[in-house]
């Protein structure tokens, strides 16, 4: 049976297992999915208790003590009884369903939340985060931000965040970690996974920090450790776990390859269709992914030179993949997502600003994000190229694309709303 509830609405019985949702924050305008399944049987606050304390909605004893009301009353209904027992039995991460899924792939510096929810607004329906180094996470703590509505992963003694995520995402987001020890990689994961909906490893990246630090497509050649890291991951963690692969030299190598990454129990598989030496202008060997769907039973998540919606498909029927990632188009134009067909790039653009001052994400991310977006359809010698490069906050880019009425607003409502959104 599937519960979903409001803290405003009451609760909602839907299918199969439980699923406990709750409005977040005084817009109520976000859901938030605890994440958890619930089964009835007696009324246990013990057991209750320390799990609605790990309860992201749930941010005060009332907000839980709702939520034990709101279960108590589910159960009430389906079983009929006026007295019904209830326990939380099982306290599992919910799996997220890879069959047919359009997937905005991890890119570093682009992936923030602002251009995540940009894509999902579109039509994307799970969004990676860019990469982050195990390294890098085991520096922060996780911070609840009332004035944004967000989970911000901070580095300790600063205000530096390293990833930010919100609400209405936390069921399709997937954070991507780079890292070489299984360890280091489980603390790392600990921090943020409730928040989460995967933990991915990125096992393609060939650039040299990453090939040096052993990380990336290094682990290609490492499978004890890949099943390691994967292994310790599973093993700890109630967060689907996941991982994102280049092709190997040969394609028995990439099959021998994914036939161990199976065995770890991941739950997907994508597969980027390049060889680590070959660069982004090489045509994705889409033949060498469909070698790997026929011989896994996991979901793969095909990834490689998907510019438009038609490709969606293109790429499903040549691989046989149950899900399609993409990288650049999406990073070009996000409404590619869309099948509707992609709106003008600069309308694109300009939500993005939009949104990056919404979610006050970092200047540097979204400079970087117009720039690799200014390039690609027109120079960044041209005035607006020039302006990006000069700005230095997120009020001179809003000035700059005539968003200041926006900038104002957004600002004074956090303002007024006394640090509480
Ligand atoms: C700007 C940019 C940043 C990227 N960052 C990452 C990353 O953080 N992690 C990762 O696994 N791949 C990263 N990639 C690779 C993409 O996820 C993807 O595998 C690759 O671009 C092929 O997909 P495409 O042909 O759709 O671009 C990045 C690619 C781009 C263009």
């Amino acid at each position: 049976m599937r519960v979903t509830m409001d803290l405003m609405r009451g609760w909602q019985v839907a299918s199969g297992k439980w699923t406990l949702m709750m409005m977040d924050g005084p817009y109520h305008r976000n859901r938030v999915s605890i994440n958890t399944r619930v089964r009835v049987h007696r009324p246990d606050l013990t057991t209750l208790w320390p799990w609605l304390l790990r309860c992201p909605g749930a941010r005060t004893d009332h907000d839980r003590v709702k939520l034990l009301v709101g279960i108590w009353r589910a159960a009430r209904r389906e079983t009929g009884k006026l007295w019904p027992q209830c326990s939380v039995s099982a306290i599992a991460g919910m799996e997220i369903d890879y069959t047919n899924k359009l997937v905005l792939a991890p890119m570093v510096r682009v992936g923030t939340l602002p251009f995540r929810l940009l894509a999902a607004e579109y039509g994307a329906d799970i969004t990676y985060g860019e990469e982050i180094i195990d390294h890098k996470i085991l520096k922060c703590e996780r911070r609840i931000n009332d004035v944004l509505g967000t989970i911000d992963v901070v580095e300790k003694g600063t205000d530096s965040v390293v990833f930010r995520t919100c609400s209405e995402e936390r069921n399709r987001v997937v954070f991507q970690m780079g890292t070489s020890d299984a360890v280091r990689a489980l603390r790392a994961a600990q921090i943020l996974c409730k928040d989460v909906a995967a933990v991915d490893i990125n096992m393609g990246c060939p650039k040299s920090f990453s090939i040096s630090g052993g990380m990336g497509a290094a682990l290609l050649t490492k499978p004890d450790l890949i099943h390691d890291i994967l292994t310790t991951l599973k093993r700890n963690l109630n967060t689907p776990v996941t991982c994102k692969i280049r092709l190997l030299k040969s394609p028995q190598d990439t099959v021998e390859l994914a036939r161990r990454i199976e065995k770890t129990g991941v739950s997907a598989l994508a597969v980027h269709g390049r060889k680590v030496a070959d660069r982004p202008r090489d045509p994705a060997k889409w033949s060498e992914i469909a070698d790997v769907v026929a011989a896994v039973s996991i979901p793969v998540i095909a990834n490689g030179d998907v510019f438009e919606y038609e490709d969606f498909e293109r790429i499903k029927v040549a691989t046989g993949a149950s899900s399609v990632m993409v990288a650049r188009g999406a990073l070009w134009n996000a409404s590619m997502f869309s099948p509707k067909g992609k709106l003008p790039w600069e309308d694109v653009k300009r939500e993005y600003v939009r949104k990056s001052i919404l979610w006050d994400n970092d200047i540097k991310s979204t400079k970087h994000t117009l720039k690799e977006m200014i390039m690609h359809y027109s120079c960044l010698e041209f005035p607006e190229g020039k302006a990006v490069i000069k700005s230095e906050t997120l009020a001179d880019l809003a000035r700059h694309y005539g968003e200041d009425n926006y900038y104002e607003l957004i600002n004074k409502s956090r303002f007024s709303f006394g640090g509480s959104r």
